[in-house]
């Protein structure tokens, strides 16, 4: 069955059903997000993660701040969309999905004042934009998951670093959309899972789903990348991005900067698999990408059980950049961007 990582529970009003993603594998519970607080809360704490399916629940994060506001002036509804926008964009800083996801609400509740709707009006016209993203995002993920597999030769192992599948994602995920469809086509496919420290979500998120889909899947620790790569037993590499800059760098999950440079050493063709809502083109390059740092404990004391001396100094950036020269292609739910430049992504982002 398919996993329903997100969804918008009844009507107007609504809630959010989300799948609490801090307790997997040993847990699979659901969890309901009712206030704006709430969401914040479970995208800070990862319940909901994955840059593009962080981007959905703050669009159905504006629904829940908004869907009472029926009765106010056209002038109040979007007044209070963006105060929730900007609330909810405090969330996290590094997937631009986040803010693209706010920006369309708070653009689309503007649009509809201009054109002299009502409150009402606003507040139904935010509804079918919060589920317009939604849609949008599972039919991107099938195409990015066409196109990709296409790459795919059958038998091939890839390996993949963090999570960056359907629970990333409303639809089949990125990096792992092509593998998805390369196993529909009758390919035989099979993936070797970075653990992903330090919040394990390789270990945690990725073996969990593509065990549950079928996919022949072996869990490695972050440092036997590259010797898995030297042993031969690696055919390429998809990962997803929570940001990419104009010139083609990449931000993702800590540790995809070392898996690039191993791919590298090693010959072995570095893709990424990420929508244009993922690409920032106000950055000129990676450089400029926020990278967000996350408590110490999360490396001293994960999951409850203290590794580390109590007071030790401790760095935590959750992201790391991939500069362009590294990455074989981009692939988007336009086509694939071989070996990106910014040329090259400027006319992708026209093609959008
Ligand atoms: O901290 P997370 O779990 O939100 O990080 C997620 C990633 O880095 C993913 O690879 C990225 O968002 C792409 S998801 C389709």
């Amino acid at each position: 069955m398919a996993l329903e990582t997100i969804r918008w529970e009844g009507e107007r009003p609504g809630h959010v059903r989300m799948i609490e993603q801090t307790l997997l594998p040993a847990r699979e519970e659901v969890l309901e997000v009712k206030t704006v607080d709430q969401m914040v809360d479970a995208i800070y704490r990862l319940a909901i993660r994955g840059a593009p399916a962080i981007g959905v629940a703050a669009a159905y994060g504006v629904l829940l701040g908004i869907q009472d506001a029926g009765s106010a002036s056209a002038e109040d509804v979007v007044g209070r969309t963006r105060e929730v926008a900007a609330t909810l964009a405090k969330a996290r800083p590094t997937a631009v999905n986040l803010f693209w996801a706010l920006d369309r609400m708070v653009a689309r509740a503007e649009r509809e004042l201009s054109s002299g709707a009502s409150g009402d009006g606003i507040v139904a016209a935010l509804f079918a934009e919060a589920h317009a993203i939604y849609a949008g995002d599972r039919d991107t993920c099938r195409r990015m998951g066409e196109i990709g597999a296409d790459l795919i030769q059958d038998g091939w192992t890839v390996l993949t670093h963090c999570n960056a599948g359907a629970l990333a994602t409303a639809g089949i995920g990125t990096a792992l959309a092509p593998i998805y469809c390369a196993a529909e086509q009758g390919k035989r496919v099979a993936v070797f899972a970075d653990e992903t420290r330090p919040l394990l979500q390789g270990a945690r998120l990725t073996a969990w789903e593509l065990m549950r889909a079928g996919i022949d899947v072996t869990l490695i620790t972050d440092n036997m990348a590259a010797r898995v790569m030297f042993e031969g037993r690696i055919d390429a590499v998809f990962v997803g991005s929570d940001r990419i800059a104009r010139n083609g760098d990449v931000c993702n999950k800590i540790g995809t900067y070392g898996v690039a440079l191993s791919a590298h050493a090693h010959g072995i063709p570095f893709y990424v698999v990420a929508p244009l809502s993922t690409f920032d083109p106000s950055l000129d390059s990676g450089d400029q990408i926020p990278i967000e740092e996350r408590a110490a404990e999360e490396i001293t004391c994960s999951f409850g059980t203290r590794t580390a001396p109590e007071g030790v100094k401790v760095y935590n950036p959750a992201f790391d950049v991939t500069p362009a020269r590294l990455i074989t292609g981009i692939i988007t739910e336009v086509g694939l961007i071989e070996q990106p430049t910014m040329e090259k992504v400027e006319a992708a982002l026209a093609r959008a």
